[in-house]
């Protein structure tokens, strides 16, 4: 007999089509606790921009220390339209990555069977890695200042802090999860050593120390511009890619593109000692918001990315197949309003094929 598994989820549906995409999520993660008998327990946190306008609160430090109870929280969507930009993500986005010391953002890069790439003759072998972001540092630290503000001479000052641990931690996890991985074990450092000379300097020199750990791990080095072009021009030159906060905010949204869309990209936000965070790594799209036409496959692969944290790992794999066989034999197109279904249609079709798959026996 194996103990019972309960999880305790803390569930942050956000602004705009967040609360959309995280019903069908829920409601795909409940199938699967069923299918593969595990239990959760989910708390709704109405934190966002709806509860800012009418309390001027966005987060606050006992509410992000509250989190910590939680074994993983999952999370739709930030922004609103009436909400300045940049006080939601900073308040509640990055207050949980800092806070909870998320310092990793792991966002796969996965073109799905039967969704359109921009990408010409490529196809679903050719676009399949790994994006592992440092989530906590570089220029995201928010330090910098302003001299002579609002004169002719003004200077703006834009700080990247890297630290030693920060990197290294950073990079341990990158060669992990390589080596995991499993398929290519190749890890190709994203920077910018040939400008960015103190910064990447850190990062090269503690890359090639790890390295020496993973000798089973195949390592390359490619310049962010030229990670770019490779992107598009030979995305299956990569299996594991690591690279910066702000780096890596840039190329997974070029990431996302390949894979077909916002629509389809999630990621994580881990703490591997803490409490990590999933999402799917598009906006809160308010213009949709209410119309049940919002495409919720990102944050069901969101759902199924907690899952395999978590170590359901049967779980995760029934959610990546379903998601898989609902963009090649049923949704016409990724986009809102013109998938064919509605948002909790896409949900029903996700649920209805991991219900009538053959099941195995739950594995620990
Ligand atoms: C992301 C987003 C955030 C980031 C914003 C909303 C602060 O673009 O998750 O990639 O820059 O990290
Ligand atoms: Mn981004």
């Amino acid at each position: 007999m194996t103990a019972e598994r309960v999880y305790k989820i803390g569930v942050l549906p956000g602004d705009g089509t967040g609360p959309e995409v995280v019903r069908e999520g829920m409601k795909v993660l409940d199938a699967a606790s069923k299918l593969c008998s595990f239990r959760y327990e989910a708390t709704p946190l109405a934190y966002g921009g709806e509860r800012y306008l009418r309390t001027g609160t966005v987060l606050t430090d006992e509410e992000l220390e509250g989190l910590k109870r939680f074994d993983t929280l999952y999370l739709g969507a930030v922004g609103h339209p009436d909400v300045k930009p940049g006080v939601i993500e900073k308040g509640l986005l990055l207050k949980i990555r800092f806070g909870l010391e998320q310092y990793i953002n792991l966002r796969p890069v996965k073109l799905y069977p039967g969704v359109d790439t921009p990408l010409k003759d490529k196809g679903p072998e050719e676009i399949d890695f790994t994006v592992v972001r440092e989530n906590n540092e570089g220029l995201y630290c928010g330090e910098g200042s302003f001299e002579d503000k609002g004169t002719q001479n003004e200077t703006a000052l834009q700080i990247s802090r890297n630290t030693r641990r920060g990197v290294e931690r950073c990079l341990r996890f990158a060669f992990e999860y390589t080596r995991a991985r499993g398929k290519r074990k190749k890890l190709t450092l994203c920077g910018k050593t040939n400008v960015l000379t103190y910064a990447w300097d850190l990062w090269e020199r503690v890359f090639y120390e790890v390295a020496k750990e993973y000798p089973d791990v195949t390592t390359d080095y490619a310049h962010v511009d030229a990670t770019c072009m490779w992107m598009v021009m030979n995305p299956e030159w990569f299996d594991v890619i690591v690279t910066d906060n702000m780096f890596g905010d840039i190329i997974t949204d070029l990431g996302a593109m390949i894979q077909g869309g916002l629509g389809i990209a999630a990621g994580g936000n881990i703490n591997p000692e803490g409490v990590s965070m999933f999402e799917p790594i598009g906006g809160s799209a308010p213009k949709y918001t209410g119309k049940n036409i919002i495409n919720p496959l990102a944050a069901i692969s969101a759902a199924g990315m907690l899952l395999d944290w978590l170590g359901e790992k049967q779980a995760a794999r029934m959610i990546e197949e379903a998601v898989m066989f609902v963009t090649s034999k049923k949704i016409k197109s990724l986009a809102a309003g013109k998938m064919g279904y509605s948002t909790s249609e896409v949900g029903d079709l996700i649920v209805d094929f991991m219900a009538g798959q053959p099941q195995k026996k739950a594995v620990k």
